[in-house]
């Protein structure tokens, strides 16, 4: 989703095949009409585009970027690398080693350069979304009734639950 206003959240992954998993974080940022775009850009098969991509990221009006890759997954510590914008990375579940690969790929980030790593998979892909959210929201406070009415939807929703 896009809007006049430009992004606020850049989604970015290092291949088309993580779009089953991200396009979970593209529902809640367009759940909570959040301007925000996505697009596929790859530490080792794009370097020079992805740096470029993400030193320009701030003076376009980005606010969060979402750092999704799998394997040997650098992409959100180069993220991190080329900006001041806070990086969240999502570890994607691989065929090999079922994403924990790419979860200790992403988190452990020597200390100077930080990416917030959330869940492996699509519980992370949403939670990164959700984080981003509650980012943004912290100056804007139409924004944090959204997020506290989305809690207390899910509340609602576990407290409404039976049990056969
Ligand atoms: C990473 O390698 C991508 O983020 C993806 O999760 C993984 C596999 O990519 P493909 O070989 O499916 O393009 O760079």
């Amino acid at each position: 989703m896009t809007s006049r206003q430009g992004p606020l959240v850049a989604v970015i992954m290092g291949s088309k095949s993580d779009w089953e998993t991200m396009r979970q974080a593209d529902e809640i940022l367009g759940q909570f009409e959040i301007p925000h775009e996505c697009r596929v850009l790859s530490a080792h098969r794009t370097p020079a585009e992805t740096a470029q991509y993400v030193d320009q990221a701030e003076s376009r009006g980005i606010e969060v970027i979402i750092a999704a890759a799998g394997g040997a997954a650098h992409l959100a510590g180069v993220c991190a690398a080329h900006t001041l914008l806070p990086v969240l990375g999502v570890p994607m579940e691989s065929a090999s080693l079922k994403g924990l690969d790419s979860l200790l790929s992403t988190v452990q980030m020597p200390g100077g350069i930080p990416v917030g790593t959330l869940a492996i998979g699509p519980a992370g892909a949403r939670n990164a979304a959700l984080l981003a959210v509650a980012i943004l929201a912290n100056s804007r406070p139409a924004l944090r009734d959204k997020l506290r009415q989305f809690r207390k939807a899910q509340r609602d929703k576990v407290l409404r639950e039976t049990l056969p």
